[in-house]
């Protein structure tokens, strides 16, 4: 079994924060540190998802790495939302009520700015808006944290991939710095990430669901990550995982999502996960760090 998912096991089963495993070599041990945890859309259980105060309530709780989800406006600005349209994350329908079906790539960056994207959350986050990839990447790189960057619905967005990296690298996002440790793309479709994986070699990818193992050595040839639905998981899947390497020479790993319980997130750390994506990021830390 992978040495993670052994550690981890323990971990689940002990409810220590970390441990060391036995070597060959007598009183030596390897460390095994608990899954990263991602808080997913921000934290999005506590402040209006993709968000900047979802951004800031992570930092807040001392989150460090953030997901988001990126599509483009009819004029070409990339928007940080998770739906195709506007309705459910903001008045939207009220502004403009001729509107319909509302999405995402039929309004100007210009009219979404005039969205209020937090009421539907809570009357304390009224006036929040839909940031800009700009704006979303300022704000993470304010508190130093870390992006987990989802390409939400490429076939969409024709060329969506090579403006993104752009952003990112106006941003300062693609120095070696951030390329090495705070910066990971990922998305549905295999074709989006190996576009970015061809454009920009040097960027951790990571592919969302649950491939055939059998289809693994394809992906790894682009993807360092295969990002799961925790319903979908078991140990032996995480183990088939870790066993390939990734385009950057080390095994394959694996954030699963979207686990928001500590029940839960004990279970997916005893399958040997790398990350756990989550809406609450301070009960999974909770949970798989110990208290
Ligand atoms: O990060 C994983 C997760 O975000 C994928 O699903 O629909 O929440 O974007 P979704
Ligand atoms: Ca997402």
């Amino acid at each position: 079994m992978h040495a993670r998912a052994v550690a981890a096991m323990a971990t689940a089963l002990l409810g220590t924060a970390a441990f060391l495993l036995p070597t060959s070599d007598a009183g030596a041990g390897i460390a095994v540190e608990p899954p990263t945890v991602i808080a997913h859309r921000g934290a999005s259980a506590y402040a209006p998802e993709n968000t900047l105060a979802a951004v800031d309530k992570a930092a807040e709780l001392g989150v460090d790495w953030i997901e988001n989800d990126v599509q483009r406006t009819r004029d070409g600005e990339l928007v940080v939302i998770h739906d195709d349209n506007l309705k459910r994350t903001t008045d939207v329908e009220e502004v403009f009520p001729d509107r319909a079906p509302w999405k995402v790539r039929d309004f100007t960056a210009a009219e979404i700015a005039l969205l209020d994207a937090g009421s539907w959350f809570g009357p304390a986050y009224a006036g929040a808006r839909v940031p800009t990839l700009e704006q979303y990447v300022g704000r993470v790189e304010h508190h130093h944290q870390k992006l987990l960057l989802e390409i939400k619905n490429p076939d969409l967005y024709p060329g969506i991939e090579q403006q993104t990296l752009k952003v990112l690298d106006n941003e300062g996002w693609l120095d070696r710095q951030h390329v090495a440790d705070r910066l990971i793309v990922q998305s549905f479709s295999a074709e989006s990430l190996r576009t970015v994986h061809d454009l920009e070699p040097g960027v951790k990818t990571g592919l969302l669901g649950t491939p055939d193992v059998s289809d693994l050595p394809g992906y790894a040839t682009f993807a360092d990550q295969i990002n799961p639905s925790y319903g979908s998981l078991s140990t032996s899947y995480v183990a088939a995982v870790h066993a390939f390497s990734g385009p950057h020479g080390r095994p394959l790993e694996v954030f699963t999502w979207t686990v928001n319980d500590a029940d839960t997130a004990r279970l997916v750390t005893g399958y040997g996960v790398d990350g756990i994506i989550t809406n609450k990021p301070d009960v999974v830390r909770d949970a798989v760090h110990g208290v």
